[in-house]
This record gives structure tokens, C-alpha cells and sequence, in this order.
């Protein structure tokens, strides 16, 4: 009885090299190795929360949601260029079983990429050109209200416009999830205020609220100055060290930790957690906060121990083991 997700937001192509250490500015170094990947932060997000249980389907500008047959499904509203990669990305999720009939491709956009160096300690540096995902519009976002407004979870990102993201709060009835990334510093402070959740990692946290976050006591700090810019509730996202949960109810915070792996590519990790935690509010009410945070960073922490984003996304296999 899974309920339905909604992602509103971006795919990429992930073009990834592998080398021992993150290159210094002006520096050129060998890689030992390269991959191309399907990534992009909603649709990586999407995917984390499918690959854990629910069934995926693509929606699109001009079709109705309702007239897909679903009970339970993970929904992505998003656009590709009309190039050879959104041709590939729409290959890959029918692949996986993803219906794509709603699939938008642009004229004379190309598609999303994102340049990704992974060192041997599993960090990464990424650029990304957002291409077609910068036409994601207002419009798009209209169409698709009805199932926007059915959703369980609707969950967002800023790789597409902002204005996207603020229309769809609006249209959003359920739990939204607001993932503060990348992050911007000017902003319509409405932003803040729309989501349920709003989630971010420790550089985020600082390009929103100007405040220096690099561990814990400071990430408190810098969730409370959330609070006060007018968020419902913040999550900020630890790494290695977990995540940290204060809402406005009760100013409590609530912190769990993250397991110890052997990181490989930490690529994704919080797109993991995000997934992990939609599909958690949607399907396991029962957990409360504190658990499904939990799961959550168990879930991210395990796909780091695997190269790439959405291939290293584990499936409901997982819930065996943390839930
Ligand atoms: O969060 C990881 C993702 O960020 C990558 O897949 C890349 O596409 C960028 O969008
Ligand atoms: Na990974």
C-alpha cells in the first residue's frame, strides 16, 4: 500500500572521472578511470525512492497522471534536450521499467550534464550545465497539478527554476520536501517558507544563511537562523556524521548518526537519503522522524560503498535490513 511520490526536478548525465586526489585550480592530473552515468538530483532522488519499492512513471506536460494505471508510484516531472543523451536517458528508464511516454523533450536544448571528479577517498567536485532542466517551467508544473496535489511527498531541488519550485510548493497538499541544492544566496524568502522539510548539506547551509557550518554545534546554529528565516522544519545533512532534524513546533533537535563504511563515491549519497527518506514518510508513518532519519542515513551510507548515483542506489532488499 505504498503511496504515491512526486519529484518535480532535474536529470543529468554524469560524466565521471575517477583519480587518486580532487585536482587544485590550474592543475591537470591523471584520472585512472571514467564512467557515464545517468544522475541529475530529482532523478536520482526518484530513484532512490522507486528502487526501494515503488513502481516509477514519468509525467510530462499535456497528459493527464490519472490516466496512468498506478496504485503506488514514485512520478517525475522533468525535461531532456533533443540530443543524443536525452535519448539515452529516456532508453535508461524504460530500462528500468520506468514508463517514459511522459517525457519531455525540448527543441534546441541540449540535455543536463554534470562534470564529476571522485578522488580515492570517495569525495567529489561536480559542475553542471543544466541545459533543459533550466526549461522546466511554471507552465509544466500547472499541467500536472492534479497529481502534484494527490501526492503523499512531493520533493524539489534547484537545479531547475525556482519559480518551478515555488509554484509546485503551492500546488503541493501532502509532505514537501525541499532539497536546498545547489544552493543559492538571493532568493524570494517565500522559498523558505513553502516546504515541509527543508534539507540541506553543511556547504549549503552556509550559502543560506551566511553562516560557517562544519560540524555539528554549528549546523544547530545554522538550523536555528533556518527556522528564523521562516522554515517549517530543517534537516541539515552531516556526511559521515549523520543528519540533524529541528522543527518549529518544538526547537528539538534531533540527531542521529550515520554507520561507518568504507567510502568509494559519495556521489549522491544525500539524493539517497532524500529518496530514502520520501519513500519512509510515504509508506512508514509508524517510524516517526527520528527512525526514518535513521533509516535514511543508513540507506545513503550504504550507497556510498558503491561507484555512481542511481547504480549504486540499493533496493527494498535494504528495508530488511535497517527497518
Ligand atoms: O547529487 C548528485 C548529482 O548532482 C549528480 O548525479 C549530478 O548529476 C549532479 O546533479
Ligand atoms: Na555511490
Amino acid at each position: 500500500n505504498q503511496k504515491h511520490i512526486v519529484v518535480v526536478g532535474s536529470c543529468m548525465i554524469d560524466f565521471v572521472s575517477y583519480a587518486p586526489r580532487l585536482p587544485g585550480p590550474g592543475e591537470t592530473i591523471h584520472g585512472t578511470k571514467f564512467a557515464t552515468n545517468f544522475g541529475g538530483k530529482g532523478a536520482n532522488q526518484c530513484i532512490a525512492a522507486a528502487k526501494l519499492g515503488g513502481r516509477n512513471y514519468a509525467c510530462r506536460q499535456g497528459t493527464n497522471p490519472f490516466e496512468t494505471p498506478y496504485k503506488s508510484f514514485s512520478c517525475i516531472i522533468f525535461q531532456v534536450g533533443d540530443d543524443i543523451w536525452g535519448k539515452k536517458y529516456i532508453e535508461s528508464l524504460k530500462n528500468d521499467g520506468i514508463r517514459v511516454d511522459y517525457v519531455e523533450e525540448t527543441e534546441g536544448v541540449s540535455t543536463g550534464i554534470a562534470q564529476i571528479i571522485v578522488s580515492d577517498a570517495g569525495e567529489n567536485q561536480i559542475v553542471i550545465v543544466a541545459g533543459a532542466n533550466l526549461r522546466l517551467s511554471v507552465q509544466d508544473v500547472g499541467t500536472a497539478k492534479d497529481v502534484i496535489a494527490d501526492a503523499a511527498i512531493v520533493v524539489l531541488q534547484l537545479e531547475t527554476p525556482v519559480e518551478v519550485a515555488i509554484e509546485t510548493l503551492r500546488l503541493c497538499k501532502g509532505i514537501s520536501i525541499l532539497n536546498g541544492a545547489p544552493a543559492i544566496a538571493q532568493f524570494d524568502p517565500e522559498l523558505l517558507t513553502l516546504p515541509s522539510i527543508f534539507c540541506v548539506n553543511e556547504p549549503e547551509a552556509t550559502v543560506f544563511t551566511g553562516l560557517p557550518v562544519n560540524n555539528k554545534s554549528e549546523a544547530e546554529t545554522a538550523a536555528i537562523k533556518l527556522l528564523s528565516m521562516g522554515c517549517k522544519s530543517v534537516i541539515i545533512t552531516l556526511g559521515a556524521a549523520g543528519a540533524l532534524y529541528v522543527s518549529n513546533e518544538d526547537k528539538q533537535f534531533v540527531h542521529v548518526c550515520s554507520p561507518s563504511v568504507k567510502c568509494v563515491d559519495s556521489t549522491g549519497a544525500g539524493d539517497a537519503f532524500i529518496g530514502a527518506l520520501a519513500y519512509l514518510l510515504a509508506n512508514r508513518k509508524d517510524l516517526g522522524i527520528e527512525r526514518a532519519l535513521l533509516y535514511a542515513c543508513m540507506i545513503a551510507a550504504d550507497s556510498v560503498t558503491r561507484p555512481g548515483t542511481q547504480i549504486s542506489f540499493p533496493g527494498p532488499e535494504i528495508l530488511k535490513q535497517v527497518v
